[in-house]
């Protein structure tokens, strides 16, 4: 899969991922990020990308020129299956479409900034619009960090243990169960006895028992869903 994200900021996107998995999965060949500095599409001779918004509004518009230069471009060379912007306007992200976004080819994801994009490249080139929750942040380019990170982990073969992505907390609209290590005890503090037994069976049964109990208690609209799922 390849990612294509266009930004104002590259440098907010150099560490997420530079490391760990997200790093491994690019130096296995299973992802591609590409980080594009959207200046290098202005022919601005100042490099700009904003400008005052028509109308009365206060504050900068990203432009439509550098925006439509860097999609074209990207798009001379190949298909991409979804044209990205980060909005707090856009659907909120979440399992069901991080999953939907991890089996597609090739996205570009647009970081939103300044009060908004001209309306034009909304209309004609973005295909999705997402926004990682109810709350405005400076920039889109966490939210992207977010959407990537959240989207690499589940190609297949990025996470060495493939189940362990399926059995994720949101993956079937449950929360994930406690996890115990070593020491079994610790300063009176016990492990609960039937992780100890070795029965796999009643392992298991107690794992999905507490999910169930759990999201009841922490996250009752996710076991609303369970229910209905
Ligand atoms: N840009 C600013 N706030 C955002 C949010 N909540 N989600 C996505 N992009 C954003």
């Amino acid at each position: 899969m390849r990612i294509d994200i266009i930004t104002v900021l590259p440098e907010i996107l150099e560490s997420p991922f530079s490391h760990s998995i997200i790093k491994r999965a690019q130096e296995k060949g299973l992802a591609e990020i590409h980080i594009h500095n959207l200046r290098d599409f202005s022919d601005d001779k100042h490099r700009r990308v904003d400008d005052y918004s028509f109308g009365k509004g206060a504050g900068m518009v990203m432009a439509i020129q550098p925006i439509e230069k860097a999609i074209e471009s990207l798009k001379a060379k190949r298909n991409y299956n979804e044209i990205i912007f980060t909005t707090p306007d856009g659907g909120v992200f979440n399992q069901k479409e991080a999953n939907n976004l991890s089996m597609m080819g090739n996205i570009i994801i647009l970081c939103g900034h300044y009060k908004g994009i001209d309306q034009r490249i909304r209309d004609f080139y973005i295909t999705k619009e997402i926004s990682v929750g109810d709350y405005v942040l400076t920039g889109g380019e966490l939210a992207a960090a977010i959407i990537t990170d959240a989207v690499v982990r589940l190609i297949p073969g990025v996470l060495s243990d493939e189940t362990s992505a399926l059995t994720d907390s949101f993956q079937d609209n449950l929360l994930s169960p406690p996890v115990y290590t070593r020491p079994a005890e610790y300063k009176g503090m016990k492990v609960p006895e039937i992780l100890l037994s070795g029965n796999d069976k009643l392992v298991d049964d107690w794992k999905q028992e507490q999910a169930i109990e759990r999201t009841k208690e922490l996250r009752p609209d996710l076991y609303k869903k369970y229910l209905e799922d």
